[in-house]
């Protein structure tokens, strides 16, 4: 690294050896590949940063999303969040991610009509979601059969060749709709309503979803223009969990929809993208109003979580939140209100109101709000972790690509600190 844009130096001693050291500081950190220098000998190893969790260690330079968790900000490329869920649609938003600026009107007409020409999946996709269970969970079905379509096109491998690349992008973004559809209608033993190219991309995911008989389907504006914002309000969160398999993956090399299925797999844990599902799940076991203190000291005792409340990086308020909230109460508008919200809005006023909430600076998070829509708009809670895959997959595309073209990016492979057995050996038979 040049010493171009240093911003400074850390001086450091280490006691062991009386040694000083001079780390260069670039945009607010230092390498911890320079601690590497400070040894006690020759044969020493050099000093390791120890970080589990990544607390507080960047992983890469990234140019497209920014985070001030102490200010509740979040910005795509520049944007502010707000502005965007106001102004922009999510196939904008995914554009923006992918290529850095919004698209004009050419260019706009030009992306919706690339993805939503690729929203089809090879028949055989279907063979293999018939092989799973009725009750199988539709984010196991999103994840093995976006890791499947690999299979389907070979020359996913090729990632660096950027018209490939782009090809795959294309096809990822267009295809996990359907893939989510087929997930669900599978379950509940639906025939597969096929996508409909003169829909809006949410508009299609909702016929995909609901189409029984009608020759058309019509989706409600205002549920497509909910669900669309919900989409980009997901798009792209910075270096969080599946973000980072994403990377940690595609660091390997290998082809997008691996990486992507590896991503979504993250996602489905119930402490990231399985949390919405653990809001509504939560919501419906206190069932009253009534019982929110009560449930409330559990959490302080230690006994659970608040779903939908806390943020590794936020830790004033979620933006993300705010705006779902405002979008919920649209929802409701045309699906009638949500009885959960009830609870959600006393559970909200009794915990923003504790000391315990206070002091460890918990906030609702994007998941709080967003399950509840999900359900008065009819999505069981097993898709809630599916919708939010929906709207991510730009995002992840847009790292997988940026860590692609970043010439500092290796195989991502961290060091550990070995504190096992020392040496032994087998006892010698007698
Ligand atoms: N309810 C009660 N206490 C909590 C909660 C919570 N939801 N979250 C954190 N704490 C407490 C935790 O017990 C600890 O207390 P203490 O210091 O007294 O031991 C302290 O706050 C710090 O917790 P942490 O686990 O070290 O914090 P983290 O930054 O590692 O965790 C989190 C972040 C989101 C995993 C966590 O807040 C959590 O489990 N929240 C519930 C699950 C959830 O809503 N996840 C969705 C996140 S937003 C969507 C996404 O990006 O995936």
């Amino acid at each position: 690294m040049t010493n171009q844009h240093e911003d400074g130096t850390l001086e450091v001693i280490d006691r062991r050896t009386g040694r000083h050291y001079e780390l260069s500081i670039h945009e607010g950190a230092v390498r911890a590949a320079d601690l590497r220098q400070i040894k006690v000998s020759e044969e020493d190893f050099g000093l390791l940063s120890y970080d589990p969790a990544y607390l507080n260690t960047a992983s890469c330079r990234s140019t497209i999303t920014y985070i001030d968790g102490d200010k509740g900000i979040l910005r795509y490329r520049g944007y502010p969040i707000e502005e965007l869920a106001e102004r922009a649609s999510f196939l904008d938003v995914a554009y923006l991610l992918l290529n850095g600026e919004l698209p004009d009107k050419a260019q706009a007409e030009d992306w919706t009509h690339q993805v939503t020409t690729h929203t089809f999946v090879h028949e055989n996709v279907k063979r293999f979601i018939g092989g799973f269970h009725h009750d199988a969970h539709p984010m196991g079905i999103l994840v093995s059969t976006v890791a499947a379509l690999s299979t389907f096109y070979p020359d996913a491998k090729s990632i660096s060749d950027a018209g490939h690349r782009r090809d795959q992008v294309v096809r990822l973004i267009a295809k996990m709709p359907t893939l989510a559809a087929f997930a669900y209608r599978h379950a509940t033993g639906m025939p597969y309503a096929y996508p409909d190219d003169d829909l809006s991309y949410t508009g299609n995911f909702l016929n995909m979803m609901w189409k029984t008989t009608e020759l058309k389907y019509r989706p409600d504006p205002v549920l497509e223009h909910a669900l669309d914002v919900l989409f980009l309000l997901h798009a792209d969160h910075e270096q969080n969990c599946s973000t980072s398999a994403m990377r940690s993956v595609g660091s390997a090399h290998a082809d997008p929809y691996s990486a992507t299925a590896a991503a979504a797999a993250a996602l489905y844990g119930p402490l990231h993208g399985g949390a919405n599902e653990q809001v509504l799940r939560m919501l419906e076991e206190i069932r009253s109003v009534d019982n929110v203190p009560g449930y409330v000291e559990r959490v302080k005792r230690g006994e659970l979580r608040l779903m939908g409340f806390g943020h590794r990086v936020y830790k004033n308020f979620d933006p993300r939140a705010r705006i779902i909230k405002k979008v919920a109460e649209e929802v409701f508008e045309v699906t009638g209100r949500n009885p959960l919200l009830d609870i959600a809005l006393e559970l909200e006023k009794v915990a923003l109101g504790d000391e315990y909430f206070i002091t460890h600076k918990l906030y609702p998070n994007v998941d709080f709000y967003s399950g509840i829509i999900y359900q008065a708009m009819g999505f069981p809670v097993e898709m809630f972790p599916v919708l939010f895959a929906i709207g991510r997959t730009p995002g992840w595309l847009a790292q997988w690509e940026e860590m692609l073209e970043d010439p500092e990016q290796k195989i991502a492979r961290p060091r550990q600190l070995y504190v096992g057995q020392e040496l032994r050996h087998l006892p010698t038979t007698a």
